[in-house]
């Protein structure tokens, strides 16, 4: 772009061509890099720029409007570039431990699991995190059929021509291993590679590349598999999808068995058994963590033994077997320009620091969240200090800054000698500055203490909440309506015009008809989308007004319900209306509507209350009508259940249990189609009784409801 740039109007036709394919092929390069999460190479200012040059060359020659061009797309998401595929096993990630406490924690957990096995007598494996990305190999009758990325976890990009370019990664197995093998691992750049690479395009004068990471992953999202073979890319395995056949029965050994089929594996991995042995070893990894030639963000511990690793199974994302022991962040200095207040989806105003940009860590920051009033003073979430007396944090401070992974810049600490005598102390506003509501701490009923966040108390009324909740609305894990992200949903709420506006969720799906029934302002016309696009828009919107129950309870937006929360009320209730029913009977927040709603386990008082709120209020209940005339929420499905005994049972726990652990019963049972409640009621089907059992057991007498013991239990679900 540092070319002089000749003015539109100067151009002539043929000039227009190459100018147009030039832009077509930027734009896309610049997309392709802000979606695919990794580092944008320019701002937001210049990506419109070229936009907008892009669109008035093609107002001047619209014969030579190219159909890729990024007018032609709603959001420029590079969607459709690659293939999809389905991941015959879902890829999941892992949760993060950041302490030696945490660690042992970890350990604790996976013990308590799975009933108090003796000490040090459950394996685990420790090996580097290694800082790339994953990625899933096929092979099919020892020959490599399919490559894909990550993804979302359930569907990822299909990149094979790209995969096939690594030298490291073999096309054929050895004869007799499986009829189907799945291999997961990291695809990395090495540092060393990266850094000559970087030399390279610096003796060519050419923009260089941020880190090793992102640099793999453009490489990998390059349509010319040549490209990615010119950048030497490497691999790790050190996992597994779907399998015909194990090869072996523990986490090792099947890493080792992968070494044999000719796969790189990490060295650094060692099989151990004790916490101290894990975080001798975590640090032992620490120390060399600079000499590697690859990079790493923390060590993974696995539980060893594959059947303990079944028996654990998977929380929502993640499997309780594994977890991702971080290093400690990067930190720098920089100075705080700027404080600014955003306001979220529940209202809360959350302030951020703008700050004078600074690299740590291999990427700019330029922003960083300070949480709440309480942060920005120096005090935690439970009213202690976390900085001295005098830190607070002021506009014109210099501070330390920290990042960790991909998590959110954070200011940890202010440098008192540098403060500026003119810095004042942050005055948190009483007003919301998007609206001008009142903004107040809310009082916990429980614990009389002042919520740490500051909310808008403008409900609806506040434009900032509004906007905010149809971004959730229409975000990935609710209703995932490809071509509204963020940008799109802005223009839309904040469009004047009746053909076009979209003030609350149910506006999207009547959006089509009114543009249809309107002859003055055609979407198509407007700048940043085009005929293709608003077609493809308007099919993304049409594919979703038939949605699962659980998506569309989360789409909701109710405070306190994530999608964990959505699911369980899915698959208690089933149906939409009947839900929005019982949270109507449950209103005086007594009575059996009310105790059979915090009977669902995992459901607390402050969920529930919430839930019961959200029905209270009328205009809530005029948006979710008007949504309900557009959009059908499926019945829930029932779990994967077939031949299960006890599919949509309800089934409470009580007394001590000596099979197995609560947690373990639970999973299994959740996982047979059962649901597990935490208080005996007349929906209740059994209840399985271990010594001890009280209350709940003379309840279940009371009521009727079957009683038994667990190995009647463990008899009726067949083992
Ligand atoms: S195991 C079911 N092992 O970290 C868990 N992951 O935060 C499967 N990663 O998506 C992952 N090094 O891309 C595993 N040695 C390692 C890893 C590793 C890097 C990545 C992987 C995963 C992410 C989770």
């Amino acid at each position: 772009m540092s070319n002089p740039i000749t003015p539109v109007e100067q151009l002539d036709a043929e000039a227009a061509r190459a100018e147009l394919e030039r832009l077509a092929r930027e734009i896309a390069h610049h997309d392709a890099l802000y979606h695919g999460k990794d580092q944008p190479e320019v701002s937001d200012a210049d990506y419109d720029a070229l936009k907008q040059r892009n669109d008035a060359i093609e107002a001047l020659f619209p014969d030579l409007i190219r159909t890729d061009s990024p007018s032609q797309r709603v959001g420029a998401a590079p969607a459709g570039i690659f293939s999809q595929v389905t991941h015959a096993r879902p890829m999941l990630s892992l949760d993060n431990t950041f302490s030696d406490e945490d660690v042992a924690d970890f350990v604790a957990s996976v013990y308590r699991f799975l009933g108090n096995l003796p000490d040090q007598s459950i394996a685990f494996t420790a090996e580097p995190k290694i800082d790339g990305l994953s990625m899933s190999i096929r092979y099919e009758n020892g020959r490599l059929t399919t490559a894909a990325t990550r993804g979302d976890g359930t569907t990822g990009e299909n990149v094979t021509a790209n995969i096939l370019t690594i030298k490291e990664i073999p096309r054929t197995l050895p004869a007799g291993v499986p009829e189907i093998v799945e291999v997961r691992g990291e695809v990395y750049m090495a540092k060393s590679d990266f850094l000559a690479l970087n030399a390279q395009m610096e003796a060519e004068g050419k923009q260089t590349y941020v880190n090793p990471r992102n640099t793999a992953s453009g490489s990998l999202r390059q349509l010319d598999p040549k490209v990615t073979a010119s950048r030497k890319l490497r691999f790790f395995a050190y996992a597994w999808g779907e399998m015909s056949q194990m090869p072996a029965d523990t986490q090792f050994g099947m890493v080792e068995t992968l070494r044999e089929w000719g796969f790189p594996v990490n060295p650094l991995m060692k099989r151990l058994s004790s916490t101290a042995e894990i975080l001798e070893h975590y640090h032992a990894i620490g120390l060399q963590r600079a000499d590697l030639d690859y990079d790493i963000d923390g060590v993974v511990y696995k539980v060893d033994r594959l059947d303990l690793q079944e028996r654990l199974g998977f929380r929502s994302r993640s499997p309780r077997w594994a977890t991702a022991h971080k290093f400690p962040a990067e930190q720098a200095f920089t100075k705080v320009e700027a404080i600014d207040i955003q306001v979220g989806r529940t209202g809360a105003l959350t302030p951020v620091a703008r700050l004078e940009p600074i690299t740590v860590g291999g990427v700019v920051v330029t922003n960083a969240t300070l949480h709440n009033a309480d942060y920005i003073e120096g005090i935690g979430n439970s009213g202690e200090r976390i900085r001295p007396e005098e830190h607070d944090i002021r506009v014109g401070d210099t501070v330390i800054v920290q990042r960790a992974g991909d998590v959110i810049p954070q200011v940890l600490d202010v440098v008192l000698e540098k403060r500026p005598v003119s810095a004042e102390k942050y005055v948190f506003p009483t007003k919301c500055p998007v609206c001008g509501s009142h903004a107040v701490r809310e009082k916990n009923e429980k614990t009389g203490k002042l919520d740490s966040v500051t909310r808008c108390t403008g409900g609806f009324v506040c434009r900032a909440q509004a906007v905010e909740h149809i971004k959730h609305f229409v975000s990935r894990n609710a209703f995932d309506i490809e071509g509204l992200g963020t940008k799109q949903v802005d223009f839309f709420f904040e469009s004047e015009d009746d053909a076009l506006k979209v003030r609350t969720a149910p506006d999207i799906f009547t959006l089509k008809k009114r543009q249809e029934s309107s002859t003055l302002t055609k979407l198509e016309n407007i700048d940043g989308f085009g005929k293709v696009s608003v077609k493809k828009l308007f099919d993304a919107i049409d594919a979703r007004r038939e949605i699962a129950l659980n998506r569309f309870i989360y789409a909701l937006g109710i405070r306190h319900v994530g999608e964990t929360t959505a699911k369980l009320l899915a698959r208690s209730y089933g149906s939409y209306a009947a839900f929005e029913e019982a949270m109507k009977a449950a209103a005086p927040r007594a009575g059996d509507a009310w105790n059979e709603l915090n009977a669902i386990d995992g459901i607390g008082e402050v969920v529930a209350a919430s839930i019961v709120e959200f029905y209270k209020e009328p205009r809530n209940l005029e948006v979710v009508a008007r949504l309900i005339d557009e959009v059908t929420p499926l019945d829930a499905e029932a779990p994967v259940t077939s031949g299960s005994p006890v599919a949509g049972k309800t089934v409470v726990f009580t007394g001590s249990l000596e099979r197995f652990t609560r947690d373990e019963a639970k999973a299994r049972a959740e996982g047979l189609g059962a649901k597990v409640a935490g208080s005996v009621s007349k929906k209740t089907d059994y209840v399985v009784a271990g010594p001890g059992a009280g209350s709940k057991l003379d309840k279940a007498r009371e009521l009727g409801v079957a009683v038994m013991t667990e190995d009647e239990w463990l008899e009726l679900i067949g083992g």
